[in-house]
């Protein structure tokens, strides 16, 4: 089909845009006392000011207090700035340039979830571009070099401390406007898992099952290299032994540290490789019903890998392998399905939801393929009767 093609090219450029165009890598602080480590490193740079970019969570928790302390003890001037909410929107970003700029800022330390980070992206990048966020977004139109970001991720699953994306919402609209480009790769991240035991159960299995989500993406995408793949499959055997222990028991500094790791992985997976239709899917739900990202995934993982098949056999019977116990030697794609359900089950995701409404079922086929077709390298299309359908299996 002509638009197939189009949709091929299109993303097959991305692929070698991939593969001309520089990825910076954060440089990595981890294990306990990182952040420390960090701030220290920041010190060392010769900032002086620094906003601090969070959410009143961490607070309440007074997580944000603490870093703020350790900061300031290195000679560091921090101004909080504590307005993020789950998926921010422009104005949230406009505060928070308002508040860089009142304070006369150097550089950002953002500290969260994926809101945070993505926040603190836009803002770093809003300081150095004077032109509307509507103008920074879609692919390498940040065009001038934005403020020194430094990031503490307090979940493990979206990955943005290593990604090149930014996701802000149009508060009017609610639609998710992705910013793509290197420039928005942060400096430096630190990674420390006592910042993690305090995250609720169930926040710890959908940012979980958000990070599983980008290390399988990625792995089946058709713009997948060795070097993608090789990351995909560290994530998907951390978080298929660890997550379980983080859900179960959150204290578990080991546990929590390989999911902050996995995370990271998967986050270097997906930078290069894309997503796929989950996370089309994932999007239009939490945009439409205002579904936790991770849980969206979560639904319509599943689902879209049964649609992939037989297209990714080999990819899911590969991924079934690095999975196997050492006594076990044979494995097929049909086994990774099986043995997601039983992750699944051991963190308590699940696979259908009440809150999709059989009446908005056009609108979504409408969101999804659009986001789909136009930025990531499916390995099988998906026509608008097929996503029809796969939205019926996870309404309840
Ligand atoms: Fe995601």
């Amino acid at each position: 089909m002509l638009k197939h093609l189009l949709y091929r090219g299109y993303t097959n450029g991305l692929k070698v845009a991939a593969s001309v165009v520089p990825f910076p890598k954060p440089t990595l602080f981890s294990g306990s006392g990182s952040v420390n480590e960090l701030c220290q490193a920041i010190a060392d740079l010769g900032f002086t000011r620094l906003l601090l970019v969070t959410d009143v969570g961490l607070v309440d928790l007074g997580v944000a207090d603490q870093v703020k302390e350790n900061a300031q003890a290195l000679g560091l001037n921090v101004f909080m700035f504590s307005d993020v909410k789950p998926d921010p929107t422009y104005d949230q970003i406009e505060s928070g340039l308002s508040a860089y700029l009142d304070a006369q800022c150097d550089a950002i330390l953002a500290l969260g979830g994926g809101s945070a980070m993505d926040c603190a992206k836009v803002i770093a990048a809003r300081v150095t571009n004077k032109r509307p966020i509507k103008k920074l977004a879609g692919l390498f139109r940040v065009w001038r070099t934005p403020a020194p970001l430094f990031v503490i991720p307090t979940t493990s699953g979206t990955g943005s401390e290593v990604t090149i994306a930014a996701v802000v919402s149009d508060p009017v609209t609610h639609l998710k406007t992705p910013l793509i480009d290197p420039k928005l790769v942060p400096m430096m991240a630190a990674l420390d898992a006592n910042l993690l035991i305090s995250l609720p159960a169930k926040v710890t299995a959908d940012t979980g099952i958000d990070a599983l989500t980008h290390a399988v993406e990625a792995y089946i995408s058709r713009n997948a290299t060795q070097e993608t793949q090789a990351y995909s499959i560290a994530a998907i055997k951390l978080i298929f032994k660890y997550l379980p222990l983080a859900v179960g028991q959150g204290s578990d500094v080991e546990a929590r540290h390989k999911m902050a790791m996995a995370s990271y992985y998967a986050g270097m997976a997906f930078t290069k490789a894309s997503l796929g239709y989950v996370h089309a899917f994932a999007h239009s739900l939490g945009a439409k019903y205002g579904l936790p990202h991770g849980m969206a995934n979560g639904l319509a993982l599943l689902p879209v890998l049964r649609f992939s098949l037989p297209e990714i056999e080999p990819q899911l019977k590969t991924l079934s392998e690095a999975l196997c116990a050492d006594d076990e030697t044979d494995a097929s794609a049909e086994d990774f399905i099986s043995k997601l359900d039983v992750l699944y089950q051991a963190v308590g995701i699940e696979q259908t939801t009440s809150a999709l409404n059989g009446s908005d079922t056009q609108e979504l086929v409408g969101l999804i393929l659009k986001e789909a077709h136009w930025n990531y390298p499916v390995p099988k299309f998906m026509n608008e009767v097929e996503c029809a359908q796969l939205l019926a299996k996870i309404r309840t």
